[in-house]
């Protein structure tokens, strides 16, 4: 449950809290965020986490509304109102407030918005347990590396898969490849042992997750390949998973319907879930 909230300046009970109906944010989504796992205490990335928000602020031109230290001072007194140990914070920077026109205003004050919420997320049935996927058609704008509260394509494509009895969807480009999951990023693992998952670009988020875990592999000394592959060939893996700060390292037993290796969390998958759940645990 979310009791506290950061908003511009003010921690307030949720129910007190306020955002203009002008706020570019809620208008035009003319916004960015970023989700940062909680992990007993451990805000798991964090600086990575903070480096992608400037760099999704500096891409449209939004300036950052506060000091990295002190934004980094916001988050963690969030956790401590809430009392919260595991879980995840959600930071969102707007453009501000303005009236409402296309047109983008120089010089407004960005708003600000911190909030976490407790949730146990290794303990997660979907990420020990693994989900099925189901591949849908991107419909989104070719900007996906700044992470923009545009997400309409992603919710659309989200509830898709949930209506469809699977749990997350993977979305795919016009040339038939995987771009990522609708809020993860995706990985398969084909029958040689090669590990692999899409190079960043403008096409998909660079996930702080699929960063760590690529760390991780090479740790491991796994066989790991940043290449595109399509749906064809994510059918014929031995196994497949997704990444994100609240999926972690997903498993994905079906694709489609179709059965992914022997339809049971693979060997690596588990390999890197341990391993990622390790580095979490003492970052
Ligand atoms: N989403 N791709 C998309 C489209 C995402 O929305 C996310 C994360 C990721 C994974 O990024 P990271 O590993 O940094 O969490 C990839 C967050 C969790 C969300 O929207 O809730």
């Amino acid at each position: 449950m979310l009791k506290c909230v950061y908003v511009n300046g003010q921690f307030l009970q949720r129910r007190n809290a306020m955002i203009d109906v002008e706020d570019r944010g809620f208008n035009f989504g003319d916004a960015v965020y970023e989700v940062i796992f909680l992990n007993n205490g451990i805000l798991v990335d964090e600086e990575e986490h903070l480096n992608r928000l400037e760099y999704s602020l500096s891409e449209l031109s939004i300036a950052l509304p506060k000091s990295r230290r002190v934004l980094s001072l916001l988050i963690r007194e969030v956790i401590r109102l809430n009392k919260i140990t595991n879980g995840f914070v959600y930071l969102q920077v707007s453009r501000g407030v303005a009236p409402r026109d296309h047109l983008i205003p120089d010089n407004i004050t960005p708003s600000l918005v911190i909030m976490a919420r407790s949730s146990n997320l290794i303990e997660k049935p979907s990420i020990r347990n693994g989900v099925s996927v189901i591949t849908v058609p991107d419909l989104r704008w070719h900007r996906r590396d700044i992470k923009t509260t545009q997400l309409i394509a992603n919710c659309l494509a989200k509830s898709d898969a949930v209506k469809a009895g699977a749990g997350e969807a993977w979305m795919v480009d016009e040339n038939g490849a995987i771009t990522e999951g609708s809020s993860s990023n995706a990985w398969i693992v084909t029958t040689n042992r090669e590990l692999i998952t899409r190079p960043p670009s403008s096409e998909i988020l660079n996930g702080i997750t699929r960063r760590t875990i690529i760390e991780l592999a090479k740790e491991e000394r796994l066989d790991f390949h940043e290449r595109g592959f399509t749906t064809s060939e994510a059918l014929k893996a031995a196994e497949a998973f997704f990444t994100s700060a609240t999926s972690l390292a997903t498993p994905v037993l079906s694709i489609d319907g179709q059965q992914i290796g022997s339809g049971k969390v693979g060997p690596v998958t588990k390999k890197l879930q341990a391993m990622y759940v390790k580095f979490a645990s003492s970052a």
